[in-house]
């Protein structure tokens, strides 16, 4: 049976826990305290509310807008603007999930070996040379496979189990009853590991090492590209989710302020997981007397390598506390893969006309055995580069295409007065002004600035051969996919 009448939220409440829920995921929790630490603490703010401000919420409006006033998915609603333009509705749709997907779910079978993992510490004391050789078994290169890894590859089946199961019960009781549970009960875990680590010695200063301001960083165009593509990631924006979202919310949905919402408790949340983030590694710091700056490590190496250890090291109920770390990982990253995988599903249905279980099943199916490449021992490497060259050209090339398609040829007025006629919250004219000159604008110096860094030294030391085959291979698969597809009928 094809979905005739449109899917719908059951209430407004909802919706914006589906939307929190998406934006909040597995970059707030391990990706953001690094990422601000590394870019100068508190000081890093700056650039971070910039990035929220001037391009951020900006196009998370125009997403939850267009998604909302046509009722549609990106590529449907990008088609009904002018047929021609349905491929750059697809390509955001297609990256993301057979891009960043495919990899964010091994991610998450990770925390649930860890989980299983935190029942007796079985890192042990030496956690990097558990996490990189004993669980992942890394091999030498991007090329030397080394073989499926079975403890990650089977927490990585349990993932696409999970998210097929709550994406094929719809969006009611699928997606809006899994965030309902999800997203109340992470914040409850948060803040428990939060009170627990401020009855600890050294969590005050864990903070504040966490938190200082270091302005001399902000002179460095590295801290600002940071700054941008984390809020994309992190905001769910350039990824097809929101348009998605905004197509099942009745018809004139109050969409700026609900873009406002979903932005603040996006960024609160962040803040606060660092906070939690830091104060643990701060009891770390005060019990081997090792200060938190020689010992922080980015992206999986601060959540499955220094926290573990950080954990161990807790005077009392280290187990309980690795159970909660772990279990919080993993429900912000269902509800974040739930919305990516919506993407895809929304788009996909809404061009075929096909039943939801036929598209999830399929789509799950294909990307369940995409996924292994990222279970190998190369899985590592893969992963680091798929993830570096769709966050730093793929997302912020679909926002400058967004931007012009919807500002300049859509009309930014035109939209304006769509969101406005539901909203008690009205953009104006600096809304106006930004999405038509400042986003396109910043987004343009960003991917001019990484591509000349790219050019002035490779990425991550990689080979070139390893950076164009994987990296820019992916990308133009992407788009060949979504060239396919969008000329289906
Ligand atoms: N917004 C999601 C995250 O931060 C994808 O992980």
């Amino acid at each position: 049976m094809s979905e005739k009448v449109r899917s719908t939220w059951n209430t407004r409440a909802g919706f914006l826990l589906a939307a929190i829920g998406s934006a909040i995921g597995l970059g707030n929790i391990w990706r953001f305290p690094y990422i601000a630490y590394k870019n100068g603490g508190g000081a890093f703010l700056i650039p971070y509310a910039v990035a929220v401000l001037v391009v951020g919420i900006p196009l998370l409006i125009l997403e939850q807008g267009i998604g909302n006033l046509y009722r549609a998915s990106q590529p449907m609603a990008f088609a009904k603007i002018r047929k021609k333009f349905e491929v750059f509705g697809w390509w955001p749709v297609v990256m993301v999930m057979f891009g960043i997907m495919l990899f964010y779910t091994v991610v998450l079978g990770w925390c649930i070996n860890y989980l299983v993992f935190s029942i007796d510490l079985s890192w042990g004391a030496d956690t990097e040379a558990f996490f990189h050789n004993s669980f992942l078994g890394i091999t030498s290169g991007p090329f030397d496979f080394g073989g499926l890894h079975y403890g990650v590859l089977l927490g990585t089946f349990l993932v696409w189990v999970l998210v097929w199961f709550i994406s094929t019960r719809g969006v009611r009781r699928g997606l809006e009853l899994a965030n309902k549970i999800a997203i109340p009960l992470l914040v409850v875990l948060m803040v428990i590991m939060m009170v627990w680590n401020l009855f600890l010695d050294g969590s005050g200063a864990g903070i504040a090492t966490f938190l200082r301001p270091d302005a001399s960083r902000l002179t460095d165009p590295a801290v600002w590209t940071d700054a941008f593509s984390q809020v994309f990631f992190s905001l769910s924006v350039a990824l097809g989710i929101m348009y998605a979202y905004a197509s099942y919310l009745g018809p004139r949905a109050a969409i700026v302020n609900n873009s406002w919402i979903t932005a603040a408790a996006n960024s609160s949340f962040s803040i606060f997981a660092g906070m939690v983030v830091f104060a643990t590694l701060g009891t770390m710091a005060h019990a081997t007397g090792v200060p938190i700056t020689e010992v922080v490590k980015g992206g999986p190496g601060l959540a499955f390598v220094i926290y573990p250890k950080a954990i161990s090291l807790l005077p009392f109920g280290s187990r309980i506390f690795a159970v909660l770390f772990f279990l919080s990982l993993l429900l912000a990253g269902i509800t974040s893969a739930i919305s990516i995988l919506e993407s895809f599903v929304c788009s996909a249905i809404d061009k075929f006309k096909a039943s939801r279980m036929k598209v999830v099943t399929l789509t799950c199916v294909v990307g369940f055995f995409g996924s292994m490449i990222f279970t190998t021992g190369a899985g590592l490497y893969w992963l680091d580069i798929v993830d570096y060259f769709i966050m730093n050209f793929g997302l912020l090339t679909v926002g400058l295409i967004e931007a012009v398609i919807i500002a300049w040829i859509f009309g930014v007025e035109k939209l304006g007065k769509s969101v406005n006629a539901g909203s008690s919250w009205k953009v104006g004219r600096v809304w106006r002004y930004l999405l038509k000159y400042a986003t396109p604008m910043v987004l343009v110096v960003l991917l001019v600035i990484a591509v000349v860094d790219n050019f002035k030294k490779p990425y991550g030391g990689y080979s070139w051969t390893a950076l164009t085959i994987i990296g820019v291979g992916w990308i133009v698969m992407t788009i060949l996919l979504s060239i396919f597809i969008s000329k289906r009928r």
